[in-house]
């Protein structure tokens, strides 16, 4: 049987690490080639190396659009097309109004929010230039739809990225492009940002059972739990899926 994104070319944002990384991995399981992209430029190589002959490796600082008119223009030469971009680079600042800095807002707004919409901006016009119905797949969080008392930045940015892709999905089917654009809103996912952030009060085992009771479940999620959100929005399964909200958040937002 084919894959289920068999043909598919895939651009991935943050592809080093983490949710990227496991995204990346599950497009290619799934018969997609994929573009693994990273300001990590050493990461990058090193997972589109471990995913072999489908992968391809680009340096990309989501901030910064030349290297989105650069990446986008070799994708399309390399791999000749450009069906999926998955808007997964991401970071936070833990700190609450009080405390964080106008450079610290600016730096998590440049990298989660300008960052989206540079992907999306440029998602489009490499769709449409090889003629692809694509789909954009931002992902925003848990705390894009409620607030999270020591996550004001995060909060803000993911908060844009669910009303982007709202905008951005209106737009397309409007203009008729075929092109849909959805986001996806996980909570806690075992990743490196997420030990990050249970090590903050020096004991990374208690900081984690203590983020796990925070989700109905009653544990933390595992990259591949958003994996299979992004093969399906990746895939044609989802082609009456526009501007919607995935949530994957063991029922943190149910409450
Ligand atoms: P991570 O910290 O493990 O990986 C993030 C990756 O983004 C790294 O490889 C990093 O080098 C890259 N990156 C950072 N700034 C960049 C930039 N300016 N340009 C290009 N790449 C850049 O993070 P994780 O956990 O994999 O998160 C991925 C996305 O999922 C983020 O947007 C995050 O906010 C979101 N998310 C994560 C959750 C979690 O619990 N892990 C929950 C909800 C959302």
């Amino acid at each position: 049987m084919a894959g289920r994104v068999e043909g598919k070319v895939a651009l991935v944002t943050g592809a080093a690490s983490g949710l990227g990384k496991a995204a990346a991995a599950m497009l290619v399981r799934e018969g997609a080639r994929v573009a693994v992209t990273d300001r990590n430029e050493s990461g990058a190589r090193q997972v589109a190396g471990e995913l072999g002959e489908a992968a391809r490796a680009w340096s990309l600082d989501v901030t910064r659009e030349p290297d989105w008119e650069r990446v986008v223009d070799e994708v399309l030469a390399t791999f000749g097309r450009l069906d999926v971009v998955v808007n997964n680079a991401g970071i936070g600042v833990v700190k609450d109004i009080e405390s964080i800095s106008l450079e610290e807002w600016r730096l998590v707004h440049a990298v989660n929010l300008d960052g989206v919409f540079l992907g999306c901006k440029h998602a489009i016009r490499g769709m449409r230039k090889c003629g692809a119905k694509g789909s954009i797949i931002n992902l925003s969080s848990v705390a894009g739809l409620v607030g999270v008392d020591n996550l004001p930045a995060y909060c803000s940015s993911k908060g844009g990225v669910r009303l982007l892709t709202k905008s951005v999905a209106l737009h397309c089917a409007r203009k008729g492009y075929g092109i849909r654009c959805n986001s996806l809103h996980p909570t806690f996912i075992e990743t490196p940002m997420v030990d990050d952030l249970a090590s903050m009060t020096g004991d990374k085992a208690a900081g984690k059972a203590r983020l796990a009771r925070m989700i109905p479940l009653g544990h933390i999620g595992e990259p591949d739990d958003v994996s299979y959100a992004v093969v399906y929005l990746a895939s044609d399964e989802s082609k009456l899926m526009t501007g919607a909200e995935f949530v994957i958040d063991g029922g943190t937002t149910a409450m």
